[in-house]
């Protein structure tokens, strides 16, 4: 007789930065470091070589995004107008890597939520934007400073990592190859993101998540049904970061904005909320759930004009804080993390029989659904 598994979500963990900046703090900032860049460029400025660099504006940033603040693993450095870069301390290569001590954090979290014993998780995906390093895998080496004995691997499809990583760790669990698997997305996303741009320069936070995949039959009596998956992607250049291998000699300065995150915002706004939708209402149908009776969306944490949007049309009605809740006002955008933090912080007081949808979109374009449904 074959044996038959079904995948769930049996618990989630969360680390969050302690430090914080204020909208006010960032512009703060930005204008000193446009000031300065101002005076120190006055000659070409005044001979129509240059552009002056214009204000930034916390009305415009929580107006245009949602975002009153986002969490960072450096501070002080970033908000220096001389040096505007997290500056992190370089280990040894026999200390514990940052991104790996994150994820190890918010992993321990989701492990003891579920009452699991690392002996019996078989495999841990690290599913994130950017990684630290080439190799060895940021996964092997959470998986051994968690103390799991099984195999681990890195994947990047950006903001859509998590997502992605929850539907490859369901198709273990549905093969029968693993049961039980940690996806951890550790999203040091201040690194990549230019802070003297002043179209993007509000966008990202840092944070960690971890989603606990397993086999229904290991589950606590608590825990998330995974009702379907579903993984999208289009080409396009509107989200772009070319930071690479083949490119670290490029001299500092010259074509160097765009080894940071660059994107076209109302292009990406414009092409991924249809985009979005369609899926979603597609995806819905396959599997027979009635998306107007969503209980919640807990969707990719970008933008609250995008989220509205797609919540709208996903539920033919705006969607309320309680249908459709945001991070984006303490934590901006975590890149792939933002999705599992609305779902961490905002699930416990769903009923059982409850449904609700995890969603992600972002750079490739990628976007990926998780349809749960609470049991317990
Ligand atoms: N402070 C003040 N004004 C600013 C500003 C800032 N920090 N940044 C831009 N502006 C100005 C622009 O110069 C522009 O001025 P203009 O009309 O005189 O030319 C105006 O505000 C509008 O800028 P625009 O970039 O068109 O803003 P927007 O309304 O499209 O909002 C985003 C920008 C990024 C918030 C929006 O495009 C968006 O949400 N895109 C979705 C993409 C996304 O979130 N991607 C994240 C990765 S998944």
């Amino acid at each position: 007789m074959q044996t038959t598994y079904h995948p769930v979500i049996s618990a989630t963990g969360l680390f969050t930065p302690e430090h914080s900046i204020s909208n006010e703090e960032l512009v703060a900032s930005y204008n000193a470091y446009a000031d300065l860049y101002n005076s120190r460029h006055s000659a070409e400025i005044e001979a129509g070589d240059a552009l002056p660099l214009q204000h930034s504006s916390v009305e415009f940033i929580e107006k245009a995004s949602g975002i009153k603040a986002r969490h960072v693993m450096s501070k002080a450095p970033v908000l220096d107008p001389e040096i505007m870069e997290p500056r992190l301390d370089q280990r040894s290569n026999d200390e514990l890597s940052l991104m790996a001590e994150i994820g190890v954090k918010a992993a321990r979290q989701a492990l003891e939520r579920a009452g699991r014993d690392v002996a019996d998780v078989d495999a841990v995906l690290c599913a994130a934007s950017n990684m630290e390093r080439a190799y060895p895998a940021m996964a092997i080496e959470i998986q051994q400073a968690l103390g799991i004995d099984g195999f681990a691997f890195d994947m990047n499809v950006a903001c859509s990592s998590a997502t992605f990583g929850i539907q490859t760790a369901a198709d273990y669990i549905r093969a029968g190859n693993a049961k039980s698997v940690l996806v951890v997305s550790p999203e040091i996303t201040s690194g990549h993101l230019n802070w003297r741009d002043r179209d993007s320069h509000f966008i990202f936070g840092d944070v960690a998540t971890a989603v606990l995949v397993e086999d229904a039959s290991i589950a606590p009596a608590v825990h998330w049904d995974i009702i379907g998956t579903k993984l999208k992607t289009v080409f396009s250049n509107n989200i772009r970061n070319n930071f690479g291998f083949l490119n670290r000699a490029t001299p500092a300065g010259i074509g160097a904005d765009d080894k940071l995150f660059v994107q076209e915002g109302r292009k990406v706004f414009k092409e991924v909320v249809p985009m979005v939708a369609t899926m979603i209402l597609e995806e819905a149908e396959r599997l027979d759930v009635d998306p107007a009776g969503l209980r919640r969306m807990w969707l990719h944490q970008a933008n609250t004009g995008m989220n509205r949007l797609i919540a709208h049309r996903v539920l033919g009605h705006e969607a309320s804080d309680d249908e459709s809740p945001t991070v984006l006002d303490t934590y901006g955008n975590t890149s792939s993390a933002g999705s599992i933090i609305a779902f961490h912080l905002h699930s416990d007081d769903l009923k059982a029989g409850d449904t609700g949808l995890i969603c992600s979109f972002g750079a490739g374009y990628s976007a990926g659904t998780v349809f749960v449904q609470k049991v317990g």
